[in-house]
């Protein structure tokens, strides 16, 4: 299907003295957002970091737009857990912090132009921060800075979209304003995987629904298919049955 954005097919992963993911499968389609939720350890960052092509699965396959991983790097973008939050002295401005993920597309010796400018400005005004562009990163909360980290990941225009537990240790009000924005992203048509131990705002976003329990269980789902006390079920360990 020519719209089919990544499928994974029976992944299955250990470290070296914990197993982690078991037969995990699922496949995604332009302007899905699948939401991974589960309590902490069930490997929810160790799948995030296997698509990113950071670890090697054991078995199983990944492709994402029809073809290798190696492949569609410069497709696909990454944000992380806000990083330690930088001091109100760390000299970098916004603009530089985004501008910087334009290198991968311009390879390192180039110069920057006019284009990329623009490009920098564009993706700062999809989350409202436009008018920051100049100011030291370590000035602004660490909501704005998240927000500054979603907008470096847009500038290379990535048509998925994979954030690890992008608003934890964010204050609420700006959890709420992060959620639109990736919302907003989502229905212009961007494929989203978004994990999050802390489910409710991942919930509503979401329209799949991938969920880990302590067992390792794993199910795969469209998210009208399920009712919340499942849900509830799934994530205290009860074996329901499995999806495919
Ligand atoms: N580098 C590592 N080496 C060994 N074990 C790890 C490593 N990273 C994570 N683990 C273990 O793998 C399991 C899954 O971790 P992780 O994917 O980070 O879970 P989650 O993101 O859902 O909290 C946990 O039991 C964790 O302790
Ligand atoms: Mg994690």
């Amino acid at each position: 299907m020519s719209d089919e954005i990544i499928r994974v097919e029976n992944l299955t992963f250990e470290y070296p003295d914990t197993a982690v993911l078991k037969d995990v499968s699922f496949t995604l389609h332009r302007g899905d957002f699948l939401g991974i939720i589960g309590a902490n350890g069930t490997g929810k960052s160790t799948l995030i970091k296997i698509i990113l092509g950071l670890l090697k699965p054991d078995s199983g396959k990944i492709r994402l737009f029809g073809g290798e991983l190696s492949r569609a790097r410069s497709r696909v973008g990454y944000v992380s857990q806000k990083a330690n939050s930088f001091n109100a002295g760390f000299p970098t401005t916004v603009g530089e912090v985004v501008r910087a993920n334009l290198f991968s597309k311009k390879g390192l010796f180039r110069r920057y132009t006019k284009a990329d400018d623009a490009r920098v400005l564009e993706a700062l005004e999809l989350v409202g921060m436009s008018e920051y562009k100049n100011k030291p990163i370590g000035a602004l909360s660490g909501g704005q800075q998240q927000r500054v980290f979603i907008a470096r990941a847009l500038a290379a225009e990535p048509e998925l979209l994979l954030m690890d537990e992008p608003t934890v240790g964010i204050d609420a009000a700006s959890v709420s304003e992060i959620m639109e924005i990736i919302k907003r992203l989502n229905s212009d048509g961007m494929t989203i995987i978004m994990t999050n131990h802390d489910t409710p705002a991942l919930l509503d976003a979401a329209n799949k629904l991938l969920i880990f329990c302590e067992h390792g269980y794993e199910e795969f789902v469209n998210k009208a298919d399920l009712s919340f006390e499942r849900i509830a079920d799934i994530l205290a360990g009860k074996r329901v049955h499995r999806h495919g």
